[in-house]
């Protein structure tokens, strides 16, 4: 995931505040990826660094307020509908999910899939993931668990143990709709050509809905999810040096029909400055940097998407709601 949208970078935003020009800012490190998002004109962080440790742990937590529909009516999906999907996975199967947080979701799957011999977790947040590991480990000692911390979009060297068997990709939680429909479509390329040719792909996809159901699913009353996206500056104070004021910004998310996906942004609540890398970033009152996007799909339009990277939909499973 670079930034949530193709903008362009105007470079004179990001300044320096006197004495020798730092180094320009180059994509791929955590800094080099910040100073280049900060530096477009609608200011953009990229949403993959949201998960460290603390930002893996409120992320859960959204899973479990009751405005984020999405999280319990998948798990739904995966129960009422576990015996269908079952049967497309073949024999001593080795599952691959991509982005893996909780385990919750293999799990249901895994109750009606004894297919799966292997469970491939491959996720950026090491800690999180090693932690997940060890507590299904404990509850399934019959399963093969081969955690690999990576970054699903990147290549992926698989453990060579799963190797020779069938591969099956999990990609739940629509994370899909994070990415730019460019960016999905390639991603979708990228784990055809992991998994191989005839194989099967489970991914979860969040419906278009009524605009008030889905600004509340990212806008909680309890603010947890502004928590999070407020954990994204906090964790570049922490880890990169900067000096954001917390109090400063706040969240801000709604549904953008004409593109159909929720933006999410963080709002600067009055003119300020911020030191980073050696440089003065600075923000207008009401100016945003936005952190995600979290695209709506149909049924209709999510086809062709799958479409264009080569995946056929087979099947596809809904809650009696249609929301997911
Ligand atoms: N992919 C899910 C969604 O878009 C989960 C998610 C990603 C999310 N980033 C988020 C949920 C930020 C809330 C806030 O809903």
């Amino acid at each position: 995931m670079t930034a949530p949208d193709g903008y362009p970078v105007r470079r004179d935003i990001v300044d320096r505040p006197g004495g020798a020009a730092p180094p320009a800012p180059r994509a791929g490190s955590f800094l080099g990826d910040v100073l280049l998002g900060l530096s477009r004109p609608q200011k953009t962080l990229s949403p993959k660094y949201f998960y460290d440790l603390e930002g893996s742990r409120l992320f859960d937590e959204i899973t479990r307020l009751p405005e984020y529909y999405p999280t319990r009516t998948e798990l739904a999906i995966l129960r009422d509908h576990g015996r269908a999907l079952a049967h497309l996975i073949p024999p001593g199967a080795a599952l691959l999910e991509f982005g893996s947080g909780s385990t919750e979701k293999i799990r249901i799957l895994l109750r009606s899939a004894p297919n799966i011999s292997t469970y491939v977790p491959i996720d950026v947040s090491g800690e999180f993931i090693e932690g997940e590991a060890a507590r299904l480990r404990a509850d399934l000692p019959d399963l093969e668990i081969l955690p690999v911390v990576a970054d699903f979009a990147q290549t992926i060297s698989l453990p060579p143990a799963m190797l020779d068997r069938p591969r099956v990709g999990f990609f739940p939680g629509s994370t899909i709709g994070n990415f730019e429909p460019e960016d999905a479509a390639a991603l979708l390329r990228h784990f055809a050509q992991l998994l191989g040719p005839g194989s099967l792909l489970i991914l979860g996809v969040d419906l278009v809905k009524a605009p008030e159901v889905l600004d509340a699913a990212y806008d909680d009353a309890a603010g947890v999810t502004a928590r999070f996206n407020l954990n994204l500056l906090a964790r570049i104070n922490r880890e990169l040096g900067a000096d954001f004021d917390l109090a400063a910004f706040r969240h801000r998310a709604f549904f953008n029909r004409e593109r159909s996906r929720i933006e999410m942004h963080l709002v600067s609540t009055r003119r300020q400055s911020v030191r980073l890398g050696g440089r003065l970033i600075r923000f207008e009152s009401g100016e945003t940097i936005h952190t995600e996007n979290s695209y709506k799909f149909t049924r209709a339009s999510f086809a062709p998407l799958a479409a264009r990277a080569g995946w056929d939909v087979a099947e596809s499973f809904t809650d009696p709601a249609e929301l997911f």
